[in-house]
């Protein structure tokens, strides 16, 4: 098992990150054996938020957890942190992540996904050296591979067929990093996994934005035919994935991570809306009759799929969270924390919803 010490963490203030620190901190579900510090890097985009770590700055602050505010692909400043922490671990999280962003405005993708990610690599190569126990996890994605049809599974080996500007530019990190693996020897262990679901997850993303809009009576808008496929999973559950695999996993080696839950949109919606009615004591018609379809995403990908047995077969990883279970957690945890839900309402953020409603 690796040793892992002094754990920069990129973009912890986002949705995945922030539950990242949660847990390897002690304060999620499960409880991971961890006592070294975590360096929380992120440039604070409308996507990270500050106020999701207040608690943990609370307990953790100055002895064990300490935030930096700047961008990956600074490099003097990712220099100045490595040193500063004798950082021995990243695990790169930042990105720019919505496709419907990246459609209107591909610029920022490239910026952190290819450069920022580029940077973290050049620094952590020239500072580590050869230095022994040191790890370069890097976040990706499943849409790296395309899109599937009625059948198959995206596994390691299947080949990047990027077709969004997101994806493209996670596919093309993904290869620098490997690169850097392979030319240059830097331990790098790269983790594709699928939608995660949960806490924190900021309301342009398909469950929570169908959450946030549901309690508002706001149209639930449904692109396309509605019956595009992803593979669902638990955000605790991808974070122990990635922890399993930053203490066990071999470098050079990639990981798919997936929650062998796959669902078609609108099934999820007349799911998630039964669940919804129910915690809010409303008529789940009332809510349904709200669905919209809406103009599809362009080059929408039709199905994603994960087969994620490696990391179960090698290294011994599971999900833990039922669907359901997992909904309603999410469901409970957004009705009850409207401060976070008001705070990141800003004006762009509703400037972004109308903008893609306009698609309608
Ligand atoms: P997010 O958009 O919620 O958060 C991204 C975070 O990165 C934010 O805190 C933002 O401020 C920060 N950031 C952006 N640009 C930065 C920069 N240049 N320098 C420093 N920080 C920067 O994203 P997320 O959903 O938490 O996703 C995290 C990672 O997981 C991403 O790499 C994403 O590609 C990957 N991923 C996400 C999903 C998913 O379903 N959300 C699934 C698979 C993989
Ligand atoms: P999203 O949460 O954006 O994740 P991704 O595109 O990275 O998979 O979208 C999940 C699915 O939901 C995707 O097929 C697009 C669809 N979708 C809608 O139908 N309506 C919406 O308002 C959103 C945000 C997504």
């Amino acid at each position: 098992m690796r040793k892992l010490t002094n754990i920069l963490v990129t973009g912890g203030a986002g949705f995945i990150g922030v539950n990242f620190i949660r847990f390897i901190l002690g304060e999620g579900i499960t409880k991971p054996d961890y006592n070294g510090r975590i360096i929380n890097l992120d440039a604070l985009t409308y996507a990270g938020n500050a106020a999701s770590l207040h608690k943990i700055t609370k307990k953790f602050g100055s002895t064990r957890y300490f935030f930096e505010h700047g961008d990956t692909s600074n490099r003097s400043f990712v220099e100045e942190i490595f040193k500063k922490y004798e950082i021995d671990t990243v695990v790169n999280f930042a990105a720019e992540s919505h496709v419907d962003r990246s459609i209107l405005a591909p610029d920022a993708f490239i910026k952190t996904n290819v450069l920022g990610t580029f940077t973290l690599l050049d620094v952590a190569r020239n500072v580590w050296k050869n230095q022994p126990d040191v790890l370069f996890h890097h976040i990706s994605t499943d849409e790296v591979y395309g899109s599937l049809g009625e059948t198959g599974y995206f596994t390691e080996n299947t080949v990047y067929d990027p077709h969004s500007p997101y994806s493209a530019s996670k596919a093309a990190s993904d290869h620098l990093a490997m690169a850097y693996h392979h030319t240059y020897g830097l331990p790098v262990i790269i983790s594709n996994c699928s939608n995660n679901y949960g806490p924190y997850q900021f309301p342009e993303k398909l469950i929570p934005l169908m959450i946030l809009n549901m309690l508002e009576y706001r149209p639930l808008p449904v692109y396309g035919d509605g019956k595009n496929i992803r593979d669902w999973l638990y955000v605790e559950d991808h974070n122990n994935a990635v922890w399993t695999t930053m203490q066990n996993g071999k470098a050079g080696e990639k990981y798919n991570i997936g929650g062998d839950n796959e669902w078609e949109n609108i099934k999820l919606l007349n799911v998630l809306i039964d669940i919804v009615a129910k915690k809010v004591n409303e008529d789940a018609e009332k809510i349904r009759s709200t669905i919209t379809y809406i103009k599809d995403r362009p080059g929408h990908d039709r199905r994603y799929a994960i087969d994620c047995s490696k990391i179960k077969n090698d290294l011994g990883w599971k999900q833990t969270v039922s669907f359901i279970e997992g909904l309603e957690r999410t469901v409970d945890w957004y009705l009850a924390n409207p401060e976070w839900i008001n705070g990141i309402r800003s004006g762009e953020y509703h400037n972004w919803i109308e903008k893609n409603y306009s698609r309608r």
